[in-house]
C-alpha cells in the first residue's frame, strides 16, 4: 500500500485467520487476513493515517519500529491499549528528513507482545527516497517463525523457551515455507531483509556469494561492504545488493550462538541446525553487464555524532536472575534493567530535549540481548573492544553475554515517553523494559 500525494491511509484489521502455510490450512493471527500484514510504502514528508480494527478477542495495539516519528498522542504510543472489538486511529507524520529503509509494524501491547507477533502480527514499511541505485528488481523479505500444532494451531510455548527466547519450528519468508525466487544469472537486486522473528538471531548467507551490504536499520553505510553473511537480531533489518550467480543458490539461516539462561534451567531450545529460508531459481540468459553501484550514496540524514560534545551519560545494566525459585527450582528466571522489571507507572530515564548523550549497556548474563530503543536511533561505537570506524546507525544494536556496548544518541525533535527493551520479545514481556521520558 502506498501513499498518494503525501498521505497514505490505511486500514488494518487483526484477527485470527485461517491461511495456508508450508501447503496445510492453520489458524494465525493476521493483519488483512494475510501473513506478514500488509506492506506500507511511504516517502519522508508523508502522513501515515491507520485505523486499526481488533478482532482478535484480546488487547493489542501498534508500534512502528524503527520510525523517528513522535512517541505521543496517537503517533508512535506504545502505552496505548487498543481493547477487542474496538478500533483505534493511529497518525504518524513522518518528517522530511526520516532516512530511507526497511522499517516494521508489530503490537506492543506490554505481557502480549511475544505471542502475538509469535502467532503473525507483523508487516514491513518501506521509506523509499530516490537513492540512484538501478538494479534489476527489489525484493522484501520478510523472515519469521512460529510453530503449530498438530491442530494447525500456533502451538503453546513452554516457560523454558520464553525464557531462552522463543525459535519457532518454521521459518518463513514472506509468510511462506522456503519460498522459489526466479532471476537471471548476473541479475543485480537489492534486497530489503527484516528480521521479524520474536527472538531467533539470524546469520544469512546465499551459498557463499559475496554480497555488498549497503546499510542496516534506516542507515546507509558511508562505503558499501562487502560481506559473506548477513547478520540480524531480532528486530534488525538490512540493506543488501545482490548479483545473482548462476546455478541454484540458496538463501540459508545458520545456527547462532546467543548463549543460554544458565546451567540449571533451560536446555536447547534454539536452532542447531542450517534452514534453507529460499531458493533462487537462476535461468535464461545471462543478464547484460550487471549494473554497479557506483553512484554515490546520498548525503546520510544521519550525522556523525562521535565528534559532537555530549551533554550527559548514563549506563543501562541488563541482568538476569532468579525470581521466587523454590528448595526444588523451576522458578521463573526474571529479566531486568538496572535492578528492576518493567513498572508502567515508573520512569527510569529523564532526558532533557536536545541532549546528546552516550550510554554503557551492560549485560552481566550468560546471554546475548538485542537492546532497542524506541523513536531515537542509537549511533553505535563499540561492542566489547570492538570500536566501529564509522558512524554506523541501529535502532537494535546486539549486547554480547558478560559484555558491553557504547552508543551515542541525539535526543532531538521530540519529546515524549517511550520505551527501551530487549527485542527478545518473550524477554520484553518477561521485564526487561524501561521507560524513557524526553522533556
Ligand atoms: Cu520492535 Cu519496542 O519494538
Ligand atoms: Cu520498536
Ligand atoms: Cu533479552
Amino acid at each position: 500500500l502506498r501513499s498518494a500525494s503525501g498521505l497514505l491511509d490505511v486500514a488494518l484489521t487483526a484477527s485470527r485467520s485461517r491461511i495456508v502455510v508450508g501447503g496445510t490450512t492453520v489458524s494465525a493471527m493476521t493483519y488483512n487476513g494475510s501473513l506478514p500484514g500488509p506492506t506500507l510504502v511511504v516517502r519522508p514528508g508523508d502522513r501515515v493515517k491507520i485505523t486499526l480494527a481488533n478482532h482478535l478477542g484480546e488487547p493489542t495495539n501498534l508500534h512502528t519500529h524503527g520510525l523517528h516519528v513522535s512517541p505521543e498522542g496517537s503517533s508512535d504510543n506504545v502505552f496505548r491499549q487498543v481493547e477487542t472489538a474496538t478500533t483505534a486511529d493511529y497518525e504518524y507524520q513522518i518528517p522530511d528528513d526520516h532516512p530511507a529503509g526497511a522499517f516494521w509494524y508489530h503490537p506492543h501491547h506490554h505481557g502480549m507482545t511475544a505471542e502475538q507477533v509469535f502467532a503473525g502480527l507483523y508487516g514491513a514499511i518501506l521509506v523509499e527516497r530516490d537513492d540512484h541505485i538501478a538494479v534489476t528488481r527489489q525484493r522484501l523479505l520478510v523472515i519469521s517463525d512460529i510453530t503449530f500444532d498438530s491442530a494447525g494451531e500456533v502451538a503453546v510455548t513452554s516457560q523454558m523457551d520464553r525464557m531462552a527466547g522463543r525459535e519457532g519450528q518454521i521459518m518463513l519468508v514472506n509468510g511462506q515455507v522456503a519460498p522459489v525466487l526466479d532471476a537471471k544469472p548476473g541479475d543485480f537486486e537489492r534486497w530489503h531483509v527484516v528480521n521479524a522473528c520474536t527472538s531467533r538471531y539470524l546469520s544469512l548467507t546465499l551459498d557463499g556469494a559475496i554480497l555488498s551490504l549497503q546499510g542496516n536499520d534506516g542507515s546507509r553505510l558511508a562505503a558499501p561492504r562487502q560481506v559473506s553473511t548477513i547478520d540480524l537480531v531480532p528486530g534488525a533489518r538490512a540493506d543488501v545488493l545482490v548479483t545473482v550467480p548462476a546455478g541454484a543458490v540458496d538463501l540459508l539461516a545458520d545456527p547462532v550462538d546467543r548463549g543460554s539462561a544458565g546451567s540449571m534451567m533451560v536446555g536447547a531450545p534454539r536452532s542447531t541446525s542450517m534452514v534453507t529460508l529460499a531458493r533462487m531459481r537462476v535461468s535464461g540468459e545471462p543478464a547484460a553487464v550487471p549494473q554497479t553501484a557506483t553512484l554515490a550514496p546520498p548525503p546520510l540524514p544521519l550525522r556523525d555524532l562521535r565528534t559532537e560534545t555530549l551533554t550527559g551519560s548514563r549506563t543501562l545494566t541488563l541482568a538476569m536472575g532468579a525470581a521466587g525459585m523454590g528448595m526444588g527450582g523451576g522458578g521463573m528466571m526474571q529479566f531486568t534493567i538496572d535492578g528492576h522489571t518493567f513498572d508502567p507507572n515508573r520512569v527510569d530515564q529523564s532526558v532533557a530535549r536536545g541532549a546528546i548523550e552516550e550510554w554503557m549497556l551492560v549485560n552481566t548474563s550468560t546471554m546475548d540481548h538485542p537492546f532497542h530503543l524506541h523513536v531515537w536511533p542509537m549511533q553505535l561505537l563499540a561492542t566489547g573492544g570492538t570500536t566501529e570506524s564509522e558512524a554506523v546507525w541501529r535502532d537494535v544494536v546486539n549486547v554480547p553475554a558478560n559484555s558491553r556496548v557504547r552508543v551515542r544518541i541525539a535526543f532531538e525533535d521530540f519529546t515524549g515517553t517511550s520505551v527501551y527493551h530487549c527485542h527478545i520479545l518473550d524477554h520484553e514481556d518477561g521485564g526487561m523494559m524501561g521507560i524513557i521520558a524526553v522533556a
